[in-house]
């Protein structure tokens, strides 16, 4: 591994490997000769290649260890004063020792998570971005790339908005206005949507001047409340509810709204919630969020309903599209997301459904003003007047990755991603097929989008359960999320595929333990999902061969 052996550190002795200027510059200066040129363009071609190559052979999931005996080789916690190693030493041993270790998320069986294969090129577009190392905080450090960061968000807004030709060219290169904004991820994108609805809700007013000056005492004081919530389904994402602790309006008030049977929000639960809480004058509906593909299930909320109510009441109305987002590309399945259009602002990953490289988020903003609630200004960057993108940004210093989305979105062509968005949700109907099939599996939410979830419960046991009495139901139930987890453990421990697990409430509203899919892999075919299906199966048959539904036996 890594960390150096006794005999490697003699070796280094006496290669003398030290801290010195001379050997330092040399690691800041372009290659100055051939020699060093063709020692650098080895190094490069080691990761593209080393890496490839072990990403292609290796469709195991993980090599088969212990996170205990991993993190027992990892107890060094010495800076060593001289160098320890040369580059080609490090190159090779994080492509030999550590790649091994790391999980394959690039594998066609590994299905279990939104993280997963990427297009090759993007790791030289991130290569790029590292290379040349803009900061997107300030025109000074970013210069073109700030400008290019505008077109890409434009290209965006209009995929979600389709706003007329007149408005992209008023906007796209605007200094005073902003479409949206570059951030790490889905959980800072839905902060930054819920902090700019926050602080529209709270706005200056008659002396008051605003709650991000003043805070949220003096807020709830001039508009007259005691709280403020924000209404989402209970399937919304726990980003929401970090957001709300960072903001100040406190996690407990991200209200959880009811599902219906096809796990989308219950508008008739949501339309008497807001009635109630409109009665209680002294409380404040910051946000509505609508979630264009849940994290567990896939399932978009019915957005144009939601975007009509929200108009109606007057509420800032939110999507959650980090997972679901990139389907507008799709011709055949765009229409799922009927309504986004409605929305004030959308959050997208483009290290989901972008296929982008970790890590990206964006949110984007209907209204190319909004986003003024949130400008910050300092003396020596963001200067007033100046027209750098950090003015109006969650994020202080940012890599370039708008330009590795730009690029993406020309190699691809949304017909590219579409392509990857039809794969997916077609091979997720298929996969829910073959479950319905297997007699030892359940479905247990069909696929709206690429994700599905069922667990192993016998047919007879499904018969039993759905005539059972509620107590008996109740056992078995506890049994059946025993024997999943245990499967899903043995599976991933194994290392030749993996699916994730979460908990759901099933038509009684019963918690259960069930396996949960994502198909984003364009190389998993319906042939592996058999293959991981008999794995599943094999590992049931070995483990839980004479199951009834009165098992005692405890197996984790
Ligand atoms: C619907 C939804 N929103 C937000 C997030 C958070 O995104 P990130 O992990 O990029 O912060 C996720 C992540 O899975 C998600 O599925």
């Amino acid at each position: 591994m890594t960390n150096s052996t006794e005999e490697e550190k003699r070796i280094r002795k006496e290669q003398k490997l030290v801290a010195d200027w001379k050997a330092l510059m040399r690691t800041f200066v372009r290659p100055e000769n051939d020699a060093t040129r063709a020692t650098l363009v080895k190094y490069m071609e080691q990761i593209l290649f080393g890496l490839n190559e072990f990403l292609k052979r290796h469709v195991d999931i993980t090599k088969e260890i212990s996170l205990k005996e991993l993190s027992l080789r990892f107890k060094d916690t010495q800076i060593s004063e001289q160098p320890e190693k040369k580059l080609a030493e490090v190159i090779t041993d994080l492509i030999n020792d550590i790649a091994p270790y790391a999980v394959n998320v690039a594998s066609p069986y590994f299905i279990g998570h939104m993280t997963s294969a990427i297009p090759f090129f993007m790791v030289h577009l991130k290569t790029i971005v590292s290379a040349l190392n803009q900061n997107m905080v300030k025109l000074e450090t970013s210069k073109v790339a700030s400008v290019l960061e505008k077109q890409v968000l434009a290209k965006i807004h209009r995929l979600i908005y389709q706003e007329s030709e007149a408005f992209y060219q008023e906007h796209v290169q605007n200094v005073d206005t902003t479409l949206g904004s570059f951030v790490e991820g889905g959980t800072t994108a839905n902060l930054t949507a819920l902090w700019v609805a926050r602080n529209k809700a709270f706005a200056p007013t008659n002396g008051f001047k605003g709650i991000e000056i003043e805070g949220h005492y003096a807020a709830y004081r001039a508009y007259g409340v005691d709280r403020s919530v924000v209404l989402v389904s209970r399937l919304g994402h726990y980003s929401l509810r970090k957001a709300s602790g960072i903001l100040g309006i406190g996690n407990q008030n991200i209200i959880a709204i009811d599902v219906d049977k096809n796990n989308c929000i219950d508008i008739d639960c949501l339309n008497k919630t807001i009635k109630e809480i409109k009665q209680n004058s002294r409380t404040k509906i910051l946000a509505v969020v609508g979630i264009a593909g849940t994290t567990e299930t896939g399932n978009i909320d019915p957005l144009l309903k939601l975007g009509e109510i929200c108009a109606e009441n007057n509420i800032h109305f939110h999507v959650d599209a980090a997972f679901g987002g990139p389907t507008l590309m799709s011709e055949r399945y765009k229409y799922l997301l009927n309504g986004i259009e409605l929305a004030d602002s959308v959050t997208m990953d483009g290290h989901k459904q972008f296929y982008m490289p970790m890590t990206c988020g964006m949110v984007y903003f209907k209204d190319p003003t909004i986003m003024d609630a949130v400008i910050y200004h300092a003396n020596y960057v963001i200067r007033r007047g100046s027209v750098d993108i950090g003015i109006k940004s969650l994020s202080g210093s940012r890599e370039a990755n708008s330009m590795i989305l730009d690029s993406s979105l020309k190699i691809m062509g949304s017909k590219g991603y579409a392509l990857l968005i039809d794969h997916g949700i077609e091979l997720a109907r298929k996969f829910a097929e073959e479950i319905k099939k297997r007699e030892l599996f359940q479905l247990i939410t069909p696929p709206q989008l690429n994700i599905l979830t069922y667990r192993v419960c016998p047919v007879h046991i499904q018969n039993k359960l759905f005539s059972g009495d509620s107590n008996e139901t109740r056992l078995i139930n506890e049994n059946l999320d025993r024997i999943n987890r245990t499967v899903q453990r043995i599976q991933r421990e194994a290392g030749n595929s993996f699916v994730s697990r979460t908990v759901l409430k099933d038509m009684n509203n019963n918690e259960i333990v069930v396996l949960r899919c994502v198909l984003m892999n364009p190389l998993t075919n319906m042939k592996i999902i058999k293959e991981i299906l008999d794995e599943q199966e094999e590992i049931y048959k070995n483990r839980f061969e004479n199951f009834s539904d009165n098992i005692e036996k405890d197996d984790i």
